[in-house]
């Protein structure tokens, strides 16, 4: 057999109420044998032959069963199925679903999935074998195969669920496999980028291919003190920089996370060092990049998701100010602790992977001066003017520029996901420095635009 047929491919499998529901999961095992993601739709009926969360587990994806159910992120999940699988195949179709789907009635995810798609449909019906025999089953399946251009992989002779004997039995899984190959033929992949597709269960999509690694992530904003109760500080939430720092967790780093102010829950697992002012920035940068001997690095990358205030008051007041006609404050410059930690670290050996973050109201374009002024592997770019995108949202519009490969822009994204996506270039840097130090070079090979 030629492996990985279906490689890049995404799946969508319709499970009905048959009792040859419980083969569909090992379809699905031998659907991603031949290199494909599955998305599972199940009808009521079929969740009771076969446990979602088995399929849920099995597929790193969560089950589409509700009609009315939106996505976490908001996205109709029928409507996405639909939209982005290679091919729906529907195994077992009992004679209701049958019946269903050759008038268009659209009453689970199933035939509404397959209703509004225009991706090619392969049907393996699965029932008694009176039923099958049926010249209302025998219409209906007609109907989808001749009208609508569904391949029927017809059912086989055997011993059926109720003891008799007769042609019914769902066909060989292989046969499936090879029905749901040929209906995607040389087509191009719908659509490649796992952004548009139905979202992974969070946590599974990525191996632990951080494990052994430590990864450095600043988060929030910073507060600058003008007297002991007020300050000048900026509208980051930190949410960007804890969903880094969860998502690192996840595939198996260690993880310190120095937090400014943030509006969201910080992860127990992380090491986790308290800011508020940029000089406290500064002195927990200070410590995390001091070298060990020889200039041992004791940190694998930096990633700056923090906010950090640009201008301070140069004298904060030691009490508070009274109430006045007008206050002015005069402003010094800060540090730039990206530039300063970037410097550094490339002292230390192995020199750690640094990563900036950008947020910019308009163009890109200073962004790109920042990735060479501030000298960074990695610059994650936003605008955060755009709707969907910066402050407080939980989702992000981004580009990716990184020292040595073209610009990415990447669809709008849930602040997790970017998460997951950067991390992915991160570990195969952190792979490629390792790899290179072994072989004495120290080059890093380009991206590969996702
Ligand atoms: N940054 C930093 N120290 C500062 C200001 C910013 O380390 N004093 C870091 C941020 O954490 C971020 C990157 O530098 O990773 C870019 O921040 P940004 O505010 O976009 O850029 P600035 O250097 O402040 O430039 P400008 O304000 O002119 O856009």
């Amino acid at each position: 057999m030629n492996r990985a047929r279906l490689a890049g491919r995404l799946i969508g499998l319709g499970i009905t109420g048959s009792i040859a529901a419980y083969k569909s999961v090992e379809l699905l095992r031998a659907l991603q044998a031949e290199g494909a993601e599955v998305q599972v739709l199940l009808t009521p009926s079929a969740g009771r032959f076969v446990a979602p969360l088995a399929l849920e587990a099995l597929s790193g994806r969560p089950v589409e069963s509700d009609l009315m159910a939106l996505l976490a992120d908001g996205r109709i999940g029928h409507i996405v199925i639909a939209d982005t699988a290679d091919v729906i195949v529907v195994a077992p179709a009992t004679a209701n679903w049958l019946g269903a789907m050759a008038n268009g009635l659209a009453g689970d995810v199933v035939t509404a999935a397959c209703l509004a798609s225009a991706a090619p449909v392969v049907v393996a019906p699965a029932m008694d074998g009176e039923m099958y025999a049926h010249p209302a089953t025998r219409a209906n399946v007609a109907r989808l195969r001749d009208e609508f251009g569904y391949r029927i992989v017809e059912p086989e002779s055997g011993v059926l669920a109720s003891g008799q004997t007769g042609v019914g039995r769902l066909a060989e899984l292989g046969r499936i496999v090879d029905a749901v190959v040929e209906a995607v033929g040389d087509r191009p992949v719908r659509a490649a980028d796992p952004a548009l597709r139905p979202p992974r269960l969070s946590g599974t999509a990525r191996e632990a291919d951080l494990e052994g690694r430590h990864i450095v992530v600043t988060a929030g904003g910073t507060r600058e003190a003008i007297d002991p109760v007020r300050y000048i500080g900026n509208r980051s939430s930190g949410k960007m920089g804890v969903a880094l720092a969860e998502a690192a967790l996840d595939r198996g780093a260690r993880l310190t996370l120095i937090a400014g102010s943030v509006d969201v829950g910080l992860p127990p697992a992380a090491e986790v060092i308290r800011v508020e002012s940029t000089a406290e920035l500064e002195s927990a940068l200070g410590s995390i990049l001091g070298a060990g001997a020889n200039n041992r690095a004791g940190f694998d990358a930096l990633i700056m998701a923090a906010a950090v205030a640009d201008f301070r008051p140069r004298r904060p007041a030691t009490s508070k100010l009274p109430r006045g006609a007008a206050l002015s404050l005069e402003l010094e410059p800060t540090p730039d602790l990206l530039a300063a930690a970037v410097q550094a670290a490339r002292q230390l050996r192995p020199v750690p992977i640094l990563v900036g973050f950008a947020a910019e109201t308009g163009s890109l374009e200073r962004a790109v001066d920042k990735l060479t002024r501030k000298g960074v592997d990695l610059l994650v770019a936003n605008d955060v003017a755009e709707p969907g995108s910066g402050f407080g949202s939980n989702t992000n519009q981004v580009t990716l520029l990184a020292a040595d490969a073209p610009a990415e822009a990447w669809p709008l994204l849930t602040k997790r996901e970017v998460a997951d996506r950067l991390l992915d270039r991160l570990a195969a840097r952190l792979d490629a420095r390792d790899a290179a130090a072994q072989t004495g070079r120290s080059e890093v090979p380009q991206e590969s635009p996702t």
